[in-house]
């Protein structure tokens, strides 16, 4: 057993009953309290060991190792079909493998934590298409977003509100869109929704972000902003992002991990992995 008394700690608040429990916002792991005092001491904030997932007896996660260190900003690529997105699932608990350990930091094992507390322990993920409250204006998005477990926190709220207001304030500036507080989210261009959702992320501190086609959709330039945020971001939190767009992981990538199959096919720089046979002949070179 790998719980320390550091990881019970933690865990404590978080085991309580959550209202929300279930509900969309916390399937996009609004809402939720950093996790501060994770034990990365070993310099690996995510640690993924023979994972497998099968879907009616298809593997689409097949015994696949993948170590994530901390402030790294890797890319995942790899076909449709590959085990990208399954993979983003196991890790917020949103599919438990059937097969595997999988670890945050060195004492936090996923798959004993449901997709809350995984998300209030520090795993932030942001899907594909934007979740943001169209209805809503910018900051009060960015205000809901950051709102954490009532039950726990609410004694510190009054005091922390003056820093948290900072803390939007400084999210606002990261995301560009801070001319644009007031404004309903629902007006927002679709690039402007995808930064305002990693802003959603952002104000909660997440040591881990997933993020899953970030740049789909996007302009040209609302990419080249995309690439200028991640690598601001990454050493201060540790990013995986799922990409397509070569252009984009060129820009952005120090670590790049292909997947086929359910399992890693081919690990290194994109240089590497791009001289790399096997992952012409089942990726890039079709
Ligand atoms: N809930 C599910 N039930 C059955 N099969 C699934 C389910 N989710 C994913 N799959 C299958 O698992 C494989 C991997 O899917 P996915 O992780 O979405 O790949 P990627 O994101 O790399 O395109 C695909 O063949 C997909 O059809
Ligand atoms: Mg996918």
């Amino acid at each position: 057993m790998r719980v320390t008394a550091t990881a019970e700690f933690m865990l404590e608040p978080i085991l309580e009953p959550n209202k929300d429990a279930g509900s969309s916002r916390d399937a996009i792991g609004l809402g939720q309290a950093k996790g501060d005092g994770l034990d990365t001491r070993h310099g690996t904030i995510l640690t993924l060991e023979d994972i497998s997932v099968s879907f009616d007896g298809f593997k689409a996660l097949n015994n696949l190792n993948l170590y994530i260190g901390v402030g790294e900003l890797r890319c995942i690529i790899g076909p449709n079909g590959a085990g990208k997105t399954t993979l983003m699932d196991v890790i917020t608990g949103k599919t438990r493998p059937s097969h595997g350990k999988a670890w945050f930091g060195e004492t936090l094992d996923l798959s004993s934590m449901s997709e809350v507390q995984i998300a209030q322990a520090g795993i932030g993920r942001k899907f594909q298409k934007p979740t943001v409250f169209e209805a809503l204006t910018v900051f009060e998005n960015l205000e809901l977003a950051q709102k954490t477990d009532k039950s726990v926190w609410a004694s510190l709220r009054a005091r922390l509100s003056g820093e948290q207001k900072d803390g939007i304030a400084q999210v606002l500036e990261t995301i560009r869109l801070t001319g644009s507080v007031n404004r309903p989210a629902g007006l927002l261009s679709h690039g402007q929704k995808q930064f305002l959702e990693i802003g959603m992320l952002l104000v909660q501190d997440p040591q881990l972000l997933l993020l899953d086609e970030p740049v789909a959709g996007m302009t040209d330039a609302e990419t080249e902003f995309t690439a200028e945020l991640f690598k601001s971001l990454a050493g201060k939190h540790s990013l995986m992002v799922v990409e397509h767009d070569m252009g984009f992981v060129g820009a952005i990538a120090d670590h790049v991990t292909v997947l086929h199959q359910g399992s890693v096919l081919a690990e290194g720089s994109l240089e590497q992995v791009q001289e790399n046979e096997r992952v012409i002949e089942v990726y890039l070179g079709r």
